[in-house]
């Protein structure tokens, strides 16, 4: 061997090792960040081991392995999705919604099991949809959906975009033989976590999209998406429940297979409770009904299982569902009322949303008089008819929704809807693109379109005219009637967004509005006057360009400074901005190539709208908050939930929407439910409105 060889095949051989151990380390992070949310590294260190495998890699393309932590997210786009038969079939489970069903299951396996020793574990029943994970070889083959139980769709891709999903199985001692075993399935349920859910919805509420109506649908939505860049940006998580070697169930008991699921890396919901008798699996069961809004996922119930695998195998399966298993559903908090009718509301980018007009009811605490049905999609989906009798929910604090409707109720008298095909406003022939659940007015000019533009514009986080609310938006937009009762009606006295700055030349004409005195038109008029003064950010959230929020409002504005450099940048300098991705960048791009945009903004500078980032006054605010977590819960008695969430954020906090040991302070106010009992139980510093003022001084 020749000195240059030697010296190459070292290298190479040193690359290699560094390749496996880079890997290994990653791996092991990974599984203390996403499975056990315990980070011994900062995101910091993290990126530059990473930096380094990927550099590797890209020197030696013939050492990339499907397992590396580099080949998490894939960019190539499915065309579909291919079916695959479950080794063994995956089953439903049986429901049960009382303590005496729950009695009368356990009695029913006591009988079976005739005589033999048996015991309980109680689990968490997640919300989400369950997934199976193959494994061969030690590596991730296969993920497969539930399908309809006995064939599912390979998601692989998108699986694996999951971080708490291991791509290889962590070493876990060697107390079980493996050697025999040519596949390892793990089940369990993926599931979107409450915040992310949350943040997607309303990011595409503020995009006019189409909300999930609950993270069930999000995350299985989500699983079936074609494009994984998308999927590993929504933050779906796993709880495993179920391990099977080559298609059987592996260990002698259930409870041996969750420890061998958490010893091997596998996220297992720690909350499982191993229980002697029945009566600790009620306790258990009462517990978490009480406890269950204080988790960051949604659960529906908790499952229950005979332990030992002998004994279920004893127990057996219907077609449908084991008898060793239950699902003790906790009571719903849904309460039924009529549906009296369907009204169209369209919103600021055109899209029609169905809300249903409810005979009002009490639920959760308040009057629910409107419920939303999302979409043509799911009302179709629902089936409502005029007149039906139907369950809406409450869940976490989405507005409320039409869960399903009773048909046993029905007497025959009700009547089906049909969703327009013209826009209830202007009357524009609705389109509905092929690939989207939103029905959309493309009508430009549509008045309904201008209010709810008028309304974002004016919000609290836009420009912040407080005067403008809907019954307002509404007079100043619709022709005038005047009051000697003439033949013409006079035009609308704002007919875009720019007109609000001419209104102070108008005072006597709004003065001589319906309802508005002398007093109310200056107030309105020194609104306006100061939202001027609002600044780029909130002028561009408050345009209401399609996927600019509030935070990428903020981000563009600092990155660009005037509203000029933003326009004249071309798609791809907006696409480079941090966060700002294509999408993002070709809608703020078509916003601007738009002459009657150009010419709206021309409008708004030359009444004085400031169009660069506003001078700071007053003294600036002190980043006091900077790295903690607050929770806000109940009603405060003088800030509103925005306003607090605003106060906090100014100095550098986070709020978020669930408590956890990570939660540095809960802010309550009156009427404040799980949340604080949980601060409580977890012993974390409570404040009141007074203590958060006093602290952010
Ligand atoms: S065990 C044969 N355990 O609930 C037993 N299922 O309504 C199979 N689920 O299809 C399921 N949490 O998607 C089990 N801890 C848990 C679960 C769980 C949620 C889901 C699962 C199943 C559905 C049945």
């Amino acid at each position: 061997m020749t000195e240059s060889t030697r010296k190459r095949t070292t290298k190479a051989a040193s690359i290699e090792a560094e390749i496996a151990e880079l890997r290994r380390e990653l791996a092991e992070h990974d599984y203390r960040y996403y499975v056990r949310s315990e980070p011994t590294i900062s995101d910091v260190e993290y990126d530059g081991m990473l930096r380094r495998l990927r550099d590797l890699e890209t020197e030696r393309p013939d050492l990339v392995t499907p397992d590396s932590p580099t080949q998490r997210v894939s960019g190539q786009i499915a065309e579909g999705f291919e079916e695959y038969r479950h080794a063994r079939p995956m089953l439903s489970l049986d429901n049960s919604y009382s303590i005496e069903d729950l009695r009368d299951w356990a009695a029913r396996c006591e009988k079976l099991a005739e005589g033999r020793a048996f015991d309980y574990v109680a689990e968490l029943k997640i919300d989400g949809l369950s997934m199976s994970l193959i494994y061969a070889e030690g590596t991730l083959q296969r993920a497969v959906t539930r399908g309809d139980g006995v064939r599912g769709e390979v998601v692989t891709s998108n699986a694996r975009t999951i971080r708490s999903i291991p791509l290889a199985l962590k070493d876990g001692g060697a107390q079980v033989d493996l050697s025999a075993v040519r596949e390892i399935e793990v089940r369990g349920e993926v599931f979107l976590p409450r915040e992310s859910f949350e943040k997607i919805n309303r990011e595409r509420a503020e995009a006019e999209l189409a909300t999930f109506a609950n993270p069930r649908n999000a995350a299985s939505g989500t699983m079936r998406m074609l494009d994984p860049r998308i999927v590993a940006e929504r933050n779906l998580d796993i709880f495993c429940y179920q391990l099977l070697f080559d298609g059987a169930p592996a260990l002698p008991s259930h409870f041996d297979s969750l420890a061998w699921m958490t010893a091997h890396g596998f996220k297992v919901n720690p909350h499982y409770r191993h229980c002697p008798t029945i009566d600790d699996v009620i306790a258990f069961c009462d517990a978490w009904g009480e406890k269950r809004d204080g988790l960051n996922y949604e659960i529906d119930g908790v499952v229950v299982k005979v332990n030992q695998v002998a004994i279920q195998d004893e127990l057996g399966s219907t077609a449908k569902s084991p008898r060793w298993a239950i699902a003790y559903k906790f009571p719903a908090r849904q309460v039924s009322t009529q549906l009296l009718d369907v009204l169209y509301q369209v919103g600021r980018t055109g899209a029609v949303t169905p809300v249903a007009v409810l005979d009002p009811v009490l639920l959760a605490g308040t009057t629910v008089a409107r419920a939303s049905l999302h979409n043509a999609d799911e009302m179709m989906r629902l089936g409502v008819r005029r007149g039906d009798f139907v369950f809406i929910e409450k869940s976490g604090e989405i507005i409320p929704q039409v869960i399903k409707v009773i048909v046993e109720r029905r007497t025959g008298d009700e009547t089906e809807f049909t969703f327009p095909s013209r826009c209830p406003v202007c009357e524009t022939s609705l389109v509905k693109p092929e690939d989207e659940a939103v029905t959309r007015c493309p009508n430009p000019d549509c008045p309904a379109k201008l209010r709810a533009g008028l309304l974002h514009f004016s919000g609290r986080r836009a420009m912040r005219i407080d005067g403008l609310g809907e019954a307002l938006v509404e007079q100043l937009t619709s022709p005038r009637i005047e009051r000697d009762d003439r033949a013409e009606p006079l035009p609308p006295l704002v007919a875009d967004i720019a007109d609000l700055y001419d209104l102070p030349g108008k005072r006597d004409e709004l003065i001589a509005l319906d309802r508005m005195g002398a007093k109310s038109a200056d107030n309105l008029l020194s609104q306006i006057e100061s939202s001027r003064q609002a600044g780029m950010a909130r002028l561009l959230y408050g345009l209401g360009i399609r996927h600019v929020g509030e935070r990428t409002a903020v981000i563009l504005a600092r990155h660009f400074s005037s509203m000029e450099k933003l326009a004249a940048a071309s798609r791809e300098e907006l696409a480079r901005v941090f966060e700002v991705g294509e999408v993002v960048a070709a809608s703020i791009a078509d916003w601007f190539a738009e002459k009657r945009n150009r010419d709206l903004l021309a409008r708004l500078a030359s009444a004085g709208v400031k169009m660069d980032l506003p001078e700071t006054d007053g003294p600036p605010v002190q980043r006091v908050f900077e790295g903690k977590t607050f929770v806000l819960t109940g009603t405060l008695p003088t800030m509103k939930r925005d306003e607090a969430k605003e106060f906090i954020e100014s100095r550098g906090g986070r709020v978020s929407s669930s408590v956890s040991r990570k939660t540095d302070f809960v802010v309550a106010g009156d009427d404040a439910g799980s949340k604080l009992t949980k601060a409580q139980e977890l012993n974390l510093q409570i404040l009141t409105e007074d203590d958060l003022r006093l602290l952010g001084g």
